[in-house]
């Protein structure tokens, strides 16, 4: 089974990131982060690839007249750093179809919420004050939609009577650090096929 090779897109903390490199480095995850890209110069992800060794970049929106090209440039770094497959993790930005054309169906995003459920911002927050009982993650394709993709793997999280949104949001990562890393396994051991809206997972 060949390798992912996965380029990296981190807006913050980038603990995601983390349980990528952490999965492949405990060889649970066939693959190598080849390029950590982010648009914050301060994401801590970018400190968490230094520590694991792996080639990082900056590139600053405002130094993009468009999404388009702000794409573009993203594109040319992972295809130099010979990424086949992109991780959206904890990255905050829509990816246009530059970047879904360069990387078709190998563009994969982790979602802290059941989608279609709160799709966007604050989907932690946005699934506690609505009072659901269950909230969870998705881990999906990426279309050119906002977190509309066809979804791979979903984990269910209940609302506890003493949770906050922080609290929530703290257990829904746990299992993002699970589903995400499974989701790229699957997609290296090509086990994923698409068929409309529905991904089958052969066994
Ligand atoms: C996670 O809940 C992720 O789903 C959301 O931002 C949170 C922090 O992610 N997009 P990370 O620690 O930067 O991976």
């Amino acid at each position: 089974m060949q390798k992912l090779k996965i380029g990296v897109l981190a807006s913050g903390s980038g603990s995601n990131l983390q349980a990528i490199i952490d999965a492949a480095a405990a060889g649970t995850l066939p693959a190598e982060v080849v390029m950590v890209l982010s648009d914050k110069p301060d994401a801590y992800a970018l400190a968490r690839a230094d520590a694991a060794g792996i080639m990082t970049a900056v590139v600053e929106p405002k130094e993009y007249a468009s999404r388009e090209e702000y794409d573009a440039k993203l594109v040319k770094l992972l295809q130099l750093a010979g990424a086949d497959t992109v991780a959206l993790a904890g990255y905050l930005r829509i990816v246009t179809p530059v970047l879904l054309e360069a990387f078709p169906q190998r563009v994969l995003n982790i979602h802290p919420a059941l989608l279609p459920a709160f799709p966007g911002l604050h989907a932690q927050r946005q699934a506690f004050e609505h009072g659901v009982k269950v909230a969870g993650c998705t881990a999906h394709f990426v279309d050119s939609g906002l977190d509309s993709g066809p979804i791979i793997l979903q984990a269910p999280v209940p609302v506890l009577e003493d949770d906050d949104a922080d609290s929530l949001a703290a257990r829904i990562l746990e299992q993002e650090h699970i589903i995400f890393p499974l989701a790229l396994r699957l997609l290296a051991e090509g086990k994923l096929s698409v068929e409309g809206r529905r991904v089958y997972i052969a066994d």
